[in-house]
């Protein structure tokens, strides 16, 4: 993955937040802080960034244009842009935080990503850049909050005596900056990382409760004697619901261009192994599928 090397000068970072904003690591200094210490690890001498005004001003107005949906789209900026999204105390500090934890992503002597993002990272460390500003507001997204994603994913897990998933805002960037790539197709492609994935999509409307629907409504199809789907049927988005071993979870949902919407799950630890139950008895068992690069027939 190539890094965009337009000149940056200037970075304006945004975290949009969607909860009860926290005193502490939102003020322009604790955010100036992170980011310099950032510069000073990468063992070659930077000069640290300084708080600009102006930039907090515009990050500030673009993002008071995103609360609706609280989207990760950048603004055609002529700054450079790092954009997070949270949830929970989600701080600014969190967010720059995660775009440092890229790090171990670029390869400096091919000046790219090795896999995964780092363009975020690079920004951060840039050496020409010298100021940034930032802004954090929390968004007023109904429908496809985290929670409205965790709600039946713990309610699925819940009957089948398997604990609660929690929201990871690393998951979430991860299936946002995947479900970037489709806008242009919408199709049901895994972007084959690390993670368990369940995909859907949907036309003309798509929320978040009703693609977690989807995927346990193929609790019918699954039969947890054979460890199988009923022939013929899919149930792996299910199963992946439900694993046990599964703790995290972070999804996206994006608008594509043919107006259909795409909604993308990951999970951490990923499910559907071979020779495991999601749930119940872990007894070792042959299973008759393997979903974990299921064919998606969502929708
Ligand atoms: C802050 O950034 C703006 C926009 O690039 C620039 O015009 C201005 O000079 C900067 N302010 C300071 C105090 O450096």
């Amino acid at each position: 993955m190539e890094i965009s090397k337009h000149s940056t000068i200037l970075v304006v970072l945004m975290a949009l937040a969607m909860a009860h904003s926290s005193l502490a690591q939102n003020l322009p200094k604790d955010i100036v802080i992170v980011h310099n210490k950032a510069r000073a690890e990468v063992g070659a001498p930077l000069p640290p960034l300084k708080w600009n005004e102006t930039l907090a001003n515009y990050a500030h107005e673009y993002a008071s244009t995103r609360l609706a949906e609280c989207k990760l789209v950048h603004s055609d900026s002529p700054y450079g842009e790092n954009i997070a999204m949270g949830y929970g105390e989600f701080s600014a500090v969190d967010a720059v935080n995660l775009w440092v934890g890229e790090k171990p992503n670029y390869d400096y002597s091919s000046n790219s990503c090795k896999q995964g993002m780092c363009g975020h990272y690079t920004q951060v460390v840039w050496k020409n850049t010298l100021q940034v500003g930032c802004a954090r507001l929390k968004c007023t997204n109904a429908q496809n909050s985290p929670q409205d994603y965790l709600n039946p994913h713990n309610e699925a897990r819940r009957q089948v005596g398997v604990g609660p998933l929690r929201w990871d805002n690393r998951l979430a960037a991860y299936a946002q900056n995947y479900a970037n790539q489709r806008i242009g197709d919408c199709g049901m492609i895994h972007s084959h990382g690390p993670y368990g994935e369940n995909l859907a999509a949907a036309y003309p409307q798509l929320n978040a409760d009703r693609a977690v629907k989807m995927w346990v409504d193929e609790r019918q199809w699954y039969d947890y004697n054979s460890n199988s789907c009923v022939p013929g049927k899919v149930c792996g988005h299910y199963t992946q619901v439900v694993w046990r071993n599964s703790i995290r979870v972070g999804c996206a949902r994006v608008r594509c261009n043919n107006g259909w919407y795409f909604i993308t799950c990951n999970y951490d630890p990923p499910g559907n192994y071979n020779g495991q139950r999601p749930y119940g008895d872990l007894e070792e068992q042959q299973p008759a599928f393997d979903s974990k690069l299921e064919l998606p027939t969502d929708v």
